[in-house]
């Protein structure tokens, strides 16, 4: 029997709404992408079988909240919760910012955005027209808008898996995505399709670091951590500058940094 049928049996058989839900658990099995508790955001999340997943996984110690243009029935789980709309309008990220009880008008609002989203996975796809070039550039727009919404709501440390098309403005949207998280990888699910160009980048740690590798900056240090080496803030994040005592005021170079800490390395 063809693997796509065992897949789509499978999921019959196993009360999952769509055969792409074993996509999302391999990724899961893959990298440990959730943990119970989490709060996770599904876009193109309809039917819903990697509405499931999430949900089995997070418990009912978490959150997820999924979108899709199209309408998804509802859930057994209590606590996920959904969002009809189109992810490319303003007015859908809306109604997500609510949804996860952030405020729905950042801009308006003082201080730090609410970000407490741990997961955005986004499997959104567009309709396939068969026109190579269009159907990739569709499908990198809704990358990106995908993109631009893990990085309006995800946690410092968070994770962002998303679907995309091999082709050639894939190349520039990688280089974009790690720039924002500790690392990035492509990975094609055993449950994806033979034939299809299919994979998911896996971007793991996002990163909400003031600085960045290679970075000269002078600090104070203030304290000293556990291990013995000096401690500078730089606009909150923690930067550790071995052989520097607190009190002192050092150049440094920034030589790893981390999404809640980083190092730097005293410049003679
Ligand atoms: C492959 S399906 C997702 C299957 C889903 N992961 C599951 O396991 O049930 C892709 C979904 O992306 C949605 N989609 C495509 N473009 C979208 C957009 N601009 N905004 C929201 N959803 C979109 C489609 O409606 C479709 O339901």
């Amino acid at each position: 029997m063809a693997r796509k049928d065992d897949y789509y049996n499978r999921a019959k058989q196993e009360g999952y709404r769509a055969r792409s839900a074993y996509k999302l658990r391999q990724i899961d099995e893959e990298v440990d992408l959730f943990d119970r508790g989490d709060t996770v955001v599904d876009l193109g999340a309809a039917p819903g079988g990697w509405l499931q997943v999430a949900a089995e996984e997070v418990t009912e110690a978490g959150t997820v909240v999924g979108v899709d243009l199209q309408r998804i029935d509802e859930l057994e789980h209590p606590h996920v919760e959904t969002v009809r709309g189109d992810m490319t309008d303003e007015r859908t990220r809306y109604y997500l910012r609510k949804a996860l009880g952030v405020d729905p008008d950042p801009d308006e609002s003082e201080g730090t955005p609410d970000r407490p989203v741990d997961v955005v996975v986004s499997d959104m796809a567009p309709n396939m027209t068969g026109e190579y070039q269009l159907d990739h550039a569709r499908s990198i727009h809704l990358c990106r808008q995908a993109f631009d919404t893990a990085l309006e709501l995800l946690k410092p440390g968070g994770d962002f898996v998303v679907k995309v098309f091999d082709g050639p403005d894939l190349a520039d949207f990688r280089d974009d995505v790690e720039a924002q998280f500790q690392y990035v990888r492509a990975y094609t699910p055993e449950a994806s399709r033979k034939r299809s160009s299919e994979r998911y980048l896996l971007a793991r740690g996002r990163t909400d670091a003031p600085v960045s590798a290679g970075d000269r900056l002078t600090v104070d240090v203030t304290d000293v951590g556990e291990e013995g080496d000096g401690v500078a803030r730089v606009d909150g994040y923690t930067l550790f500058v071995p052989g520097t005592e607190a009190g002192e005021t050092v150049e440094v170079v920034v030589d790893d940094v981390k999404p809640r800490f980083g190092f730097a390395e005293r410049v003679e």
